[in-house]
Order: structure tokens, then sequence, then C-alpha cells
């Protein structure tokens, strides 16, 4: 049986290695008493929490974040980064005084983490992953999971090799508008779900950063297909409850890279600023200047780049049709120079229809709330107004945040994400990439070896 992956489960665990006191009878059943009995109050066992990728995602939420919020709980045992002057800056700004790594496997030995989380470079996750895994901890990782399905695979394997776990964090899964959509869909508000629109729009502030960074290789992020669509894809799998089953898609490079009429090769050093639209200062953003331009010297990652560089090979357009084993299709389109910052969604059934939509960058829309339509086939139409979020990612993220490492957090919604929601979502972007390579349409049992299922299983990672 897999090692449980909860808060309340680590220290459960670890107390076990200690030789802590025995279990109460109570134990299993009642969490309370697990946490105040078990758990002697002059010995506070805390969750041993190691970090690889001490950049903006790993040093902000992953770092300081928990640090401020969850210190009762865990303690961070080691950081770890291959640039080091981004590693000496994340432990400052983090605010811990554990140990610090270049070296991965040193880290992981040295500090025997119960859990680690892994927030580097998209192509890389894998590695670290599985590796940790075989190393005795269980893994927390930022999506997408992985970027092909060859580490798919790897992943899917290690799991069951290592009995470790790897949760995805899906964030998106947590906002409370979308939560809400869930909530309509699974009340049978519409009837049976027979299809879903979906488009999404990068504006030319966040959409054109993908561009700059080292997001804009299909090598480094998989492309947006995998990068960003993973976020969209899982919340499909999430809301349609089933496996995807094929995918067909088309996409191209219309707007940044070759298509720029000038280019250098970041903001900085251009010559071309007074006449560019993207021309943009890193070093007015004192967090990205500590990061990145203080540390250029040792890796000489720019985290300016032009968007119009030819080295870009990822697509800025692209849309896909996914069929599900449960019958549901789905028209997905992503653009990544909108004016705007958000979404349209809808969800067709056989007894009505929700409309759904998120401007997130629109100024001029002061409501403190965001609305889903639910129309009734043959009836009235109710609006339903969700009172937005205060935290990153639409109220996301410290619910997220919350639900890992707060011990009796339930999971009514079923947001908990583990590595075959990981998998499945990425291997739909993946799909896609080869679909426009092959001009054909790519069925997702031919990736990896997941057995497909008409009703998605519910992956309880607590
Ligand atoms: N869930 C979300 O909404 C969300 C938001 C932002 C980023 N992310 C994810 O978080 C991850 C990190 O993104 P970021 O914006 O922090 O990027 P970043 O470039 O700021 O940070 C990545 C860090 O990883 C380090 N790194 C890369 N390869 C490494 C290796 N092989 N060994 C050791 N260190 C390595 C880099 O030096 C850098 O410090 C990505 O996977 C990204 O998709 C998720």
């Amino acid at each position: 049986m897999k090692e449980n992956f909860s808060r309340r489960q680590f220290i459960a665990a670890s107390s076990l290695l200690l030789g802590s006191a025995a279990l109460p009878a109570s134990a299993g059943t009642n969490t309370d008493n697990l946490l105040s009995t078990w758990l002697p109050p002059d010995r506070i066992a805390k969750l041993r929490v190691a970090l690889i990728g001490t950049g903006s995602r790993g040093a902000g939420m992953w770092g300081r974040d928990l640090q401020r919020n969850y210190s009762d709980q865990l303690s961070f045992v080691g950081l770890c980064d291959k640039n080091k002057g981004r590693l000496a800056f994340a432990k400052q700004y983090i605010g811990t005084d554990c140990a610090t790594y270049t070296d991965f496997e040193k880290m992981m030995k040295e500090t025997k983490p119960d859990l680690l989380i892994v927030c580097t470079m998209d192509s890389t996750h894998h590695n670290f992953i599985i590796r940790g895994m075989e190393l005795g901890a269980n893994v927390l990782t930022e999506k997408p999971m992985t970027t092909d399905e060859k580490k798919v695979q790897a992943i899917i394997d290690a799991e069951k090799r290592t009995g470790k776990q790897c949760r995805v964090t899906f964030n998106y899964r947590y906002s409370p508008h979308r939560a809400k959509i869930w909530e309509l869909l699974q009340a049978g508000e519409i009837g049976e779900l027979t299809s879903v629109d979906f488009h999404w729009y990068l504006d030319t502030s966040h959409g054109a950063d993908y561009f700059r960074r080292w997001h804009r290789k299909t090598e480094n992020s998989g492309s947006l297909w995998v990068h960003k669509a993973t976020h969209h894809f899982d919340l499909l799998n999430w809301w349609i409850e089933s496996d995807p089953e094929t995918v067909f898609a088309s996409g191209s490079l219309d707007f940044y890279g070759k298509n720029g009429k000038f280019r250098s090769d970041n903001c900085r050093e251009c010559p071309h600023t007074s006449n560019c639209d993207f021309y943009w200062d890193v070093t007015k953003n004192k967090y990205y200047k500590d990061l990145y331009v203080d540390n250029e010297q040792y890796d000489g990652y720019k985290r300016d780049g032009c968007v119009f560089k030819e080295d870009i090979d990822i697509y800025d357009k692209m849309a896909a049709t996914i069929k599900y084993k449960n019958g549901v299709q789905v028209s997905y389109s992503l653009t990544s120079y909108s004016p705007y910052e958000g979404y349209r969604i809808a969800f067709n059934g056989t007894k009505g229809r929700i409309d759904a939509w998120i401007e997130e960058s629109n100024k001029s829309n002061n409501a403190d709330y965001d609305e889903i339509v639910l129309y009734k086939n043959f009836g009235k139409r109710d609006y339903i107004r969700i009172p937005h979020g205060t935290s990153g990612h639409g109220g996301g993220d410290k619910l997220l945040q919350d639900q890992i490492f707060l011990p009796n957090v339930p999971d009514p919604l079923k947001q908990s994400a583990g590595a075959r929601d990981g998998a499945l979502s990425c291997l739909i972007g993946i799909a896609a990439r080869k679909s426009i390579e092959e001009k054909d349409v790519i069925a997702i049992r031919d990736l990896t070896d997941i057995d497909l299922q008409s009703k998605k299983p519910y992956q309880n990672m607590l």
C-alpha cells in the first residue's frame, strides 16, 4: 500500500521512526486526537522539507510563504539551486537558517527530508521527482509534472517502485470560481455534460513574459501546450471527471519570435527600446533584480530576453479538439498576445448550459466578484456571483497550501491531485504537440501505460 501523503501522515511516519508513544486506539478515525495526544507538547514533530529550485516560485510561494504561514507544521532542512547567488538570496528571503546546496544528491542524503518540493525548470522536474522518491522522500512538484511521455512513464514507474507519492500543485482547481463550476456540474444542474468550449487569453504583458524566459524553448518548457495548458487540461479533466482519449491540434508562431521587425538579445542591451512595445526594465522590479539580474554572473540567464528572438520555437496560437472517454468533447484554444488576460468557458449539457468568464487584467472592472450564468434549456437563467479570492491565482494558492500543510482540511471537491492527474494533464499537451507535427489524431493510450477510465479515479492525497 502506498505511503500516504498528508502532513499528519508524515508526522505519524516520522514519529514512528523516532520511537514515540504508541498510537492511541482512536487514531486513524479521529485526527484531532491523533495530533493532540500522540505528539507530546514538548516535542513538536515537524515535517522536514527540502526545496529544489529557488527561483521566483520556489523562493516565494513554496519558500517564504511556507516559512511564514506554516512554521508550526514544517521546517526547511535544505535548499538547492544550480545558481549559487540565487540560492543565497533565496535563503535570506525565505528567512530560514537551513543548509544550502548546489548538489541535489548531497542535499537529499545529508538532510533526509520527508518532503521534497520541486520548483525547477519544467524539463528537469522528472530527475528530482524520481531521485527524490528513490532517496525516501514524498514529492510535491510544481506544474507541469513533466514535459514528454517518456518522463511521464518514468515518474509513474518510480512511484510504483518506491511506494512514495508525487503530489502536483494544481492551484487552479482551488479558485472559488472554478470550484463553484465543479459543484454545479456535480449537482447535475445542466443534465449530462456533452461538450465544453474553453478559450484562454494571455495578454501582451503576462503572455509576452513566456517568450522572454526559458519557457520560450520547447526543450525547456514542453511549449505552452504543456507549461501553461497543463493547468487548463487539468481543470478540464477535473470538471469533466473522465480521462482524455484523443487529441487533434493545430498551432503556429504568428506574433513573437521571428515575426518581430527588429530584435536584440535582451531589453537592457537593446537599441530599439524607444520603438518597441515590449520594452521592459527588469531592474525596476526589486524581487526580479535580486533573484535574476544580480546573479547573471553565475549562469548567464537573462530574465528580460527579447520576445522577438529567433530561437523561440514554441507556438503562440494553439487550438485543439479533445475527446474524453465518457463522450464529452472539448474545443480548446490558447492565444498569447491578447489585449486582455482571462478566459471564456461554456459547458453544454442535456438540460442547460453554464457560461463563465474571467478578465483578470480588466482595470475598468471594479466588481469584487466573478460571475457564472446557469441557463436551463426550457427555464430561467441564474446569475451566480463568486467573491474574489485574496491570495494568488484567484485565491487558489493559499487554499492549496492550507490543504496540504494544515491538519484536518478535508477535500470535498476532490481538488487534491497526484501523479496520475499530473500525467494526464501533461499528456493532452504532449499529444497536441505530436498532433501538429504528425498532422494526425493522437490517442492518449499510445503514449504511456496508464489505464484510461471513463470515470476519472479520484486521487485522494490526504
Ligand atoms: N502553479 C503556478 O501557478 C506556477 C506559477 C509560476 C511557476 N510555476 C512553476 O514553478 C516552476 C519554477 O518556475 P519559476 O517561475 O520559479 O522559474 P525560475 O526560472 O524563476 O526558477 C527556476 C529555478 O530553478 C533553478 N534550476 C533550473 N534547473 C535546475 C537544475 N537542473 N538544478 C538545480 N536548479 C535548477 C534555476 O536556477 C532557478 O533558480 C516551473 O515549473 C513553473 O512551471 C507554477
